[in-house]
């Protein structure tokens, strides 16, 4: 579990994590080589510029500062809106996401049911600013320049509603980061259920995000040659259209015990 210094815990400004997120996005780019890639909230390109394969950003603000890919293009919107009417530009199933648009619970659990109809079955989608470092960084009404907002809520959500996912967490710097696969574009739960989740997670009780969120519990340091051998191989398996149970025995190799 994370060792909060104590100088730190009481600045609302504080980060952790040792790994920078961008060194995860980068390998998950060239290891997994996805043929598809779709990042929902791009800014400048910081992320985006990893993508080689054709890949679309969606951004209602983006100011693009960094060279692109070939094949990359942009969507001038709010992914509600991309969602809505114009996700036929993925002409592909999507093999990464990154999830890291607006960092309110509802839109980041809105882009994940999105997301997964149009996910390939070794899909892996990534989740920004899951871990607040503080509690007034996980506040709706953003109070601090490092805000993560309620993000955090998708992880418990996901862990109640969608056992079948496997749920890798990240010791990233600055928010951590959740890697989830086991996609499955079938599964209408989340859709099914969304206001009762929304409703449940937006009550008071749920404001502060609780000790186990703030501790990262469960984050695992990145140890960036084994999450590149793991990526590899899930390229693999995904060129193999090999078995959900084989992509979970191989994610068994970061997380023991969780097979
Ligand atoms: C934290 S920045 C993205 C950073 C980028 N992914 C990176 O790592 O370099 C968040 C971005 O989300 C965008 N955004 C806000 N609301 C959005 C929405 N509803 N849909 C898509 N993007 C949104 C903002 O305009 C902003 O550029």
């Amino acid at each position: 579990m994370q060792q909060i210094d104590p100088d730190l815990a009481d600045n609302p400004e504080s980060i952790h994590g040792q790994t920078p997120y961008l060194q995860v996005i980068e390998l998950l780019q060239t290891a997994l080589a996805p043929g598809f890639y779709l990042e929902i909230g791009v800014r400048n390109g910081g992320s985006l510029r990893f993508a080689k394969c054709p890949a679309i950003g969606v951004d209602p603000a983006a100011a693009i500062t960094f060279p692109l890919g070939a094949a990359t293009r942009l969507a001038n919107m709010t992914s509600d809106e991309f969602f809505a009417g114009h996700a036929d530009r993925i002409t592909q199933p999507v093999d990464l996401a990154f999830i890291d648009g607006m960092h309110l619970f509802e839109y980041a659990l809105r882009d994940f049911i999105n997301i997964e109809k149009l996910a390939s079955p070794h899909a892996v989608v990534v989740v920004d600013d899951i871990c607040p470092n503080h509690p007034l960084q996980a506040d709706r009404d953003r109070k601090t320049r490092v805000w993560t907002g309620d993000v955090w809520k998708l992880r418990a959500c996901l862990e109640k509603w969608r056992p079948d996912l496997r749920l890798v967490l990240l010791d990233t710097n600055p928010t951590g980061l959740l890697l989830i696969f086991g996609l499955d574009p079938e599964n209408t739960v989340l859709a099914d259920n969304y206001e009762a989740i929304v409703g449940e997670l937006l009550a008071p009780e749920h404001d502060r995000p609780p000790a186990w969120i703030m501790a990262r519990k469960g984050a695992l340091a990145p140890d960036l040659a084994m999450l590149g051998s793991v990526f590899r191989g899930l390229r693999a398996l995904r060129h193999s259209h090999s078995s959900r149970t084989e992509q979970f025995r191989l994610l068994a190799l970061l997380a023991p015990g969780e097979a």
